[in-house]
């Protein structure tokens, strides 16, 4: 009754727009508190962000891994495009895109490339969001980032839209995408962590060629090729060769002898779970899959945790998807989630040397879910239009 009232005032906030309802629904159904849902309803039709017109929108990193994929769900959802423009570096200018039907010329990004335009979605590595950010803010236009860039920065939000939503509110001009990892591993871990504090994580990835982009993707194609036909594979993009292999994950090794990756997971998961005395270890694998990574991960509660309600909670979560077949030992995989938007949970199970903790494995399409869907999202809350 509470929460039909809310969603009738919020209903009001949104503009009575069934398009724009969405968002405010899926706040609804997180908060109970009907004070808190207002205020976000309130926060964010009162943002600075155009709502009531279709958006200029520039994708800059549009040739990658992640740029194709956030192509395709601009066009697949609907979003609400005036003008698209395509910008990637020199080695892709002039090629064309597919997009809604139309061909699109790719543009070297440039200081007049963000004229006009109101939203940024990068996915241009780190070092091109840093070098355009002072660009792409004074010409006015928010930047939803897929880099590591800003992601802890203290001003810049960090937002997996079904776990903390609300914090686009406070954007500068920028909102990070976490990393991939970390997104699916969060969207497992919040709505258990609504039910019982979380004391500790320990997470091993199992991370496709994908998360290292387009290249890596071919690159392992072409080696497993050449492992078939009895040569022996040598790789230029990843360190060594993923053709029936496996490796650490590549990125830089830290003071503390924790890979970057590892560490991203470690403090991207405490300031997007708002936890920072959060106990989390991660050991990141790269593994040869082509798109999709998987976890393994193990979730100690202050307290026992009722197996059969961790089962029923992550049923009923936004954006998750129980696989579980104990019968016929049938568990999620990555080509069960591979070009789909839901992250798959399944094989939850008590840890038998831990009456505190639980098991679960999970997969998750981390180019859509792990980056290209998660910023879409964002874009959607920003302007209500889903
Ligand atoms: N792949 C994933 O699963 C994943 C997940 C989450 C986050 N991310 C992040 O998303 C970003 C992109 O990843 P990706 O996998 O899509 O990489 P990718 O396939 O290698 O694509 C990189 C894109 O950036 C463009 N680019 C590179 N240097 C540029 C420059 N100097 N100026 C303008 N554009 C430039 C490339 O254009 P050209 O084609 O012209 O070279 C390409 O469009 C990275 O920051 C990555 O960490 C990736």
């Amino acid at each position: 009754m509470g929460r039909s009232f809310t969603g009738i005032v919020v209903w009001h906030f949104a503009g009575s727009n069934p398009k724009g309802f969405r968002p405010f629904k899926e706040i609804l159904q997180r908060f109970d508190q009907p004070i808190i849902c207002l205020y976000l309803a309130h926060r964010l039709i009162t943002s600075t962000f155009p709502s009531d017109r279709p958006l200029k929108v520039a994708v800059l990193g549009s040739t990658g891994a992640v740029g194709q994929e956030l192509l395709q769900l601009l066009e697949e959802r609907s979003f609400p495009v005036d003008e698209l423009r395509l910008l990637a570096s020199p080695r892709t200018a002039g090629q064309t895109q597919s997009w809604n039907g139309s061909e699109l010329i790719v543009q070297e990004v440039n200081q007049n490339s963000f004229q006009d335009i109101d939203l940024v979605l990068a996915s241009a590595g780190g070092s091109v969001s840093r070098r355009w950010r002072e660009v792409i803010n004074s010409s006015g236009a928010l930047l939803i980032d897929n880099s590591s860039a800003f992601r802890m920065d203290p001003d810049v939000p960090l937002v997996v839209p079904e776990v903390n939503g609300d914090a686009v509110t406070g954007h500068k001009g920028v909102i990070a995408n976490p990393n991939c990892t970390t997104i699916l591993l969060v969207m497992a871990l919040a709505p258990l962590a609504n039910r019982l504090p979380i004391r500790r994580v320990i997470v091993s990835t199992y991370q496709s060629a994908s998360g290292a982009g387009a290249r890596a993707m071919r690159e392992l194609e072409e080696l497993t090729m050449q492992v078939l036909q009895g040569k022996t594979p040598k790789s230029n993009v990843l360190p060594y060769s993923l053709a029936f292999n496996l490796f650490l994950h590549n990125s830089p090794i830290q003071e503390n002898n924790y890979c970057e990756e590892e560490m991203k997971m470690v403090k991207e998961t405490k300031k997007i779970m708002n936890l920072p005395d959060l106990g989390l270890t991660a050991t990141c694998v790269r593994v040869p899959v082509l798109r999709a990574h998987s976890e393994s991960v193990n979730i100690e509660f202050v307290e026992p945790f009722p197996l059969h309600e961790a089962r029923s909670i992550l049923s009923q979560s936004f954006g998750i998807h129980l696989i579980e077949d104990f019968e016929n030992n049938r568990f999620p995989m990555p080509n069960d989630v591979a070009g789909k938007d839901l992250v798959a949970v399944g094989r939850i199970r008590q840890d038998i040397s831990n009456p505190n903790a639980l098991e679960l494995w999970l997969c998750g399409d981390q180019i859509r879910k792990g980056a290209a869907l998660n910023a879409i999202q964002i874009a959607e809350l920003m302007i209500g239009s889903k």
